[in-house]
């Protein structure tokens, strides 16, 4: 019987800006994405009755991610005219609500995952065109690395890796709803005119890159403005939100830096209840040797 496992990456927005809203809702972006060593893992097997069993391990409440692996597995068995079964058991790592696009990332590893667990001839056009009608992220998590997305953030050109990064990830308590985010922005609409954005872009420093999404996420939950200063005072090169929050993180160009300003962030740890942590970005190459599944013959 067939069966692997997969990790499936986290990813922050290095950049993001939202350049309108267009006419189905959506806003118009243009991002940059890179992956960070920051996983979930997934297991699948192969199952002959036919059945989509999904099992997880490691949320504390049931998860709208549990939809978006089914919802992959049944659509890539639509689209191939499949009736092969798996169970999936994802170990979840990644936080939920936090712009890291885990829920994403989820459903991206799960269509390269059956696709090879099935030997289904779909190709990865099609396997695009799939991760697309999931979710607006889901694309990337396809490619890996660094990326720069625009559309609705579907549209992916691969860029090359930039120099290995350090980040400190900052997650408050709490979490926050995508669509709220967005509706909070109050964006115009998108117009023919070039030109910069006309929104109001991420205040007070913070780096050389920006997120258009801060202010919306700010203006309902105070509390990240503190951390996002905190890590730009702590000598991060950047400080920003991720998506469209909760996560803060903060780029630093060594491992020394990062645990330096991990350390001076004890007391606003203790205070605000956010959980912390140190990760690396991570390269496309070794995005591949992980988050691809193995070829027919390695597999066990
Ligand atoms: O595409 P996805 O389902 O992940 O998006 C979740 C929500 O975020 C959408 O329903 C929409 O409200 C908002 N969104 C947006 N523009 C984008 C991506 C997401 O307005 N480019």
């Amino acid at each position: 019987m067939n069966a692997f496992s997969v990790e499936a990456f986290a990813k922050v927005n290095r950049d993001l800006h939202v350049l309108g809203k267009r006419p189905d809702g959506y806003h118009e972006l243009d991002t940059i994405f890179q992956t960070i060593d920051l996983t979930d893992e997934i297991r699948f097997l192969e199952r002959e009755d036919g059945e989509l069993v999904l099992t997880i391990a490691g949320a504390s409440q049931p998860v709208s991610e549990e939809n978006l692996i089914l919802r992959a597995a049944r659509n890539l068995r639509e689209r191939v005219g499949s009736r092969v079964g798996a169970s999936i058991h994802l170990s979840k790592r990644i936080p939920i609500g936090g712009g890291l696009g885990g829920g994403s990332s989820n459903a991206a590893a799960a269509l390269l995952g059956l696709r090879a667990l099935w030997n289904l001839p779909a190709t990865d056009a099609d396997l695009h065109a799939l991760a697309a009608a999931i979710g607006s992220d889901v694309p990337f998590f396809l490619v890996g690395g660094r990326a720069r997305g625009a559309g609705r953030g579907e549209i992916l050109r691969p860029l090359a890796d930039g120099p290995e990064e350090w980040l400190v990830l900052v997650f408050p308590p709490f979490s926050l709803s995508t669509a709220v985010v967005y509706v909070a922005l109050s964006a115009p609409p998108l117009t023919d005119s070039p030109g910069p954005s006309n929104l109001r872009s991420s205040d007070s420093g913070g780096g050389p890159d920006r997120n258009d999404l801060e202010s919306a996420a700010e203006s309902l939950q105070g509390g990240l403005r503190r951390f996002r200063l905190a890590l730009s005072d702590l000598g991060a090169t950047s400080a920003r939100l991720s998506g469209s929050g909760s996560t803060v993180f903060g780029v630093f160009g060594d491992e020394e830096s990062a645990r330096r300003a991990f350390e001076g962030l004890a007391g606003l740890r203790e205070e605000t209840k956010a959980t912390m942590m140190i990760v690396k970005t991570v390269s496309r190459a070794a995005f591949a040797r992980r988050a691809m599944p193995p070829t027919t013959g390695q597999r066990g």
